[in-house]
């Protein structure tokens, strides 16, 4: 409301800015044409007031005949020694006149419109500057009160279960299951605490990537393996992946992008999941499909998945945890080996693809 009244305040300035000196000009044009009559006038009294036998027009003046000759507003008739002729300013100095107006009276309006214009694009950038800057304290906030949240749960978990396993009257396939749920929430803590560093160090410019020869099948067996240690037995967990595919990438960033996107696929999912792992490669390209059978998205939800703290609104994401820095550091170490990252789903319910494309080595 109050940028609103701003804009209107400055761009009612402007405008009455722009009226005045052009009020201003047209002053000044008509003292101009004033001042000419005037002089025309004085020039035919000097005249008739002369001994001369036929008046002399000099250079910025003419004389003409009284009848026969189209009026322009300037004759001054030379009385009675000349009762047929008069006296006027010539066609080129009033010419003269009216060309100095137009260019000001241009020149004025054009100011008016381009400081009017200025003015616009001045208030627009600024309300473009105040909706980005409200966006990111707006998921500066969500992100710190979920970060904090998602600090304190696996560790109040972990508490808890080693205080469970310290007692020591817990029957031994208990405890197995103890150390498993110990195991996922320290998992979960690292993701974050992963997470939030990668994104630190790639906002302040410090992630080094070195893109060298990265045979493909080993990389993803070790990403899926360590992953396999926390999937539950009923879910699934599929790699199907061609031996001697060698990409050019940094194994350390692709680790990452797909540990992130396993993460959203697992979280994603109905419990027990499905995860797929589909490489295709040809020539130019060498595509690694992540598939899940989860919540899906629509065309909305995914708009902005890959924007820092994004998180998408539709039913239940909220209730899943999570930081909304995954897609956006997934996204930027997937550019800065030459890659590029993109997802597909066929609407909500419906799973999802996020595909991961990587150049081979040549
Ligand atoms: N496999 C998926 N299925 C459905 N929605 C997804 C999937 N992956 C990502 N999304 C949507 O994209 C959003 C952003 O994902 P992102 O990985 O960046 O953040 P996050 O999972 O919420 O948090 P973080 O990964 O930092 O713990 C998620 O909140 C979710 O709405
Ligand atoms: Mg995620």
């Amino acid at each position: 409301m109050l940028f609103l009244a701003s804009v209107l305040t400055l761009l009612i300035l402007g405008s009455y800015w722009t009226i005045l000196f052009r009020q201003n000009v047209e002053e000044i044009h008509q003292a101009s044409l004033e001042h000419i009559r005037m002089e025309t006038q004085l020039e035919a009294l000097r005249m008739q007031a002369q001994d001369e036998a036929m008046p002399q027009a000099g250079d910025d003046r003419e004389i003409v005949p009284l009848s026969g000759t189209p009026r322009t507003g300037y004759e001054v008739p030379l009385g009675p020694r000349w009762p047929d002729l008069a006296l006027r300013p010539s066609a080129e100095l009033i010419g003269q006149i009216e060309q100095r107006y137009r260019i000001k009276l241009i020149q004025v309006v054009g100011e008016g419109a381009l400081l009017v214009i200025l003015i616009l694009i001045t208030m627009l950038m600024l309300y473009y500057m105040f909706l980005v800057e409200a966006r990111v304290r707006r998921s500066m906030e969500n992100f710190l009160s979920t970060v904090t949240h998602e600090l304190k749960t696996p560790i109040a978990g972990m508490k808890a279960l080693l205080q469970t396993l310290s007692t020591r009257s817990i029957p031994e396939e208990k405890q197995a299951e103890y150390l498993e749920m110990g195991l996922r929430e320290s998992a979960r803590l690292q993701h974050l605490v992963d997470n939030v560093l990668v994104a630190n160090r790639l906002d302040r410019k410090r992630m080094q990537v070195e893109v060298q020869p990265v045979e493909l099948r080993p990389l993803l067996e070790r990403v899926v393996g360590s992953w396999r240690r926390v999937f539950p037995a009923a879910g699934m967990l599929r790699l199907s992946c061609q031996d001697s595919i060698v990409v050019a990438a940094d194994p350390e960033a692709v680790g990452i992008v797909l540990d992130n996107l396993l993460d959203n696929a697992f979280k994603y999912s109905p419990q027990p999941p499905h995860i797929t792992i589909d490489v295709e490669s040809d020539e130019d390209s060498v595509s690694i499909a992540v598939g899940d059978q989860g919540i899906g998205m629509d065309a909305a939800d995914m708009e902005n998945i890959f924007d820092k703290f994004h998180r998408a609104t539709q039913n239940g994401v909220k209730t899943i945890k999570g930081s909304g820095l995954g897609l956006y550091i997934a996204r930027n170490l997937t550019r800065a080996v030459g890659g590029e990252l993109t997802a597909e789903s066929d609407g909500r319910g419906r799973g999802s693809t996020f595909r991961l494309r990587l150049k081979p080595w040549r």
